[in-house]
């Protein structure tokens, strides 16, 4: 898969050279280049925004400098991601879609955004193009914003994650729950035990005891997960049960099994 990421900020990313997205590009997983917006001005000042048009408070992005850049970046095949806190909100889902595709192409916004026409005139021209959130709260720029996307979607390229296996259990994954608490040597920590089945090398106990502690996790932290589970016929009876005793106890304001004995609370 092909990345482009264009920002005023090309220093922002040079985390995609570390870690699992690093190695990607070692290996040609992965063909990730970072590029300056302002290479694509035409004055001298390398202007890159200039006043709302109607009135209001802060700069936009200039569409012709957006426009020039993109023109040159840009292929038939390409996405384009527009970061921005008020497009649909990026899920595993929209991860995995995104991982499909060959070429992704950024466009970091900053101050207010990104003139609308942009977005308009490359999805009118028929290139795929994605306005996504990652989240309800606003950052100053869309490269923390891209860094998340790509993280989230390199690990699905295919070859990416050394276990594939490990994404189908994961929070979000195939399964449709949070994932179970996860432990580690020592047996005991600071008076913490590991819970027992964990230690019986009993495969069948352990799985099951993994998807109750995933059921009454998501059932207390996402219970919306659990509903569209639930919808699409993915709870066996004994999934119910367990899910019925969790919100039982959730009910009566307790914490299910493993999750904290009390302490410190962030509400
Ligand atoms: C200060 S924000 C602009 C916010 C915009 N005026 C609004 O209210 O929707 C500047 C840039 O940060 C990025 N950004 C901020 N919050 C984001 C979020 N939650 N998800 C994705 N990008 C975000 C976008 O690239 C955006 O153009």
């Amino acid at each position: 898969m092909k990345i482009d990421v264009i920002s005023i900020f090309p220093a922002y990313l040079d985390a995609l050279k570390l870690s699992l997205v690093g190695k990607a590009q070692e290996s040609g997983l992965l063909d990730v280049n970072v590029r300056d917006l302002r290479d694509w001005t035409t004055d001298r000042h390398r202007t890159v925004d200039d006043t709302p048009t109607g009135g209001g408070a802060g700069m936009v992005m200039k569409p012709d400098v957006w426009g020039n850049a993109l023109d040159d970046v840009l292929q038939r095949e390409s996405t384009l991601v527009i970061p921005t806190p008020s497009g649909e909100v990026f899920t595993q889902a929209l991860a995995a879609r995104l991982a499909q595709r060959p070429h992704l192409v950024f466009a970091c916004g900053r101050y207010e955004g990104i003139d609308a026409r942009v977005a308009q005139h490359y999805r009118a021209a028929g290139i795929a193009t994605v306005e996504a959130s990652i989240g309800d709260y606003v950052l100053n720029g869309g490269e923390v914003a891209a860094l998340v996307m790509i993280e989230a979607v390199a690990r699905l390229i295919p070859g990416m994650v050394g276990n594939p296996e490990s994404l189908v259990e994961e929070s979000h994954g195939e399964a449709g729950l949070l994932e179970y608490p996860v432990y580690t040597k020592p047996v005991s920590w600071r008076g913490i035990e590991i819970p027992a089945p964990l230690l019986s090398g009993h495969h069948a106990n352990i799985a099951r005891w993994r998807r109750d502690r995933a059921l009454e996790k998501t059932a207390a932290i996402r219970p919306d997960m659990l509903a569209a589970l639930r919808d699409r016929g993915g709870l066996s009876q004994t999934d119910e049960a367990v899910v019925r005793a969790a919100d039982e106890v959730l009910r009566a304001g307790g914490v299910p099994a493993t999750e904290g004995e009390g302490g410190a609370d962030f509400s």
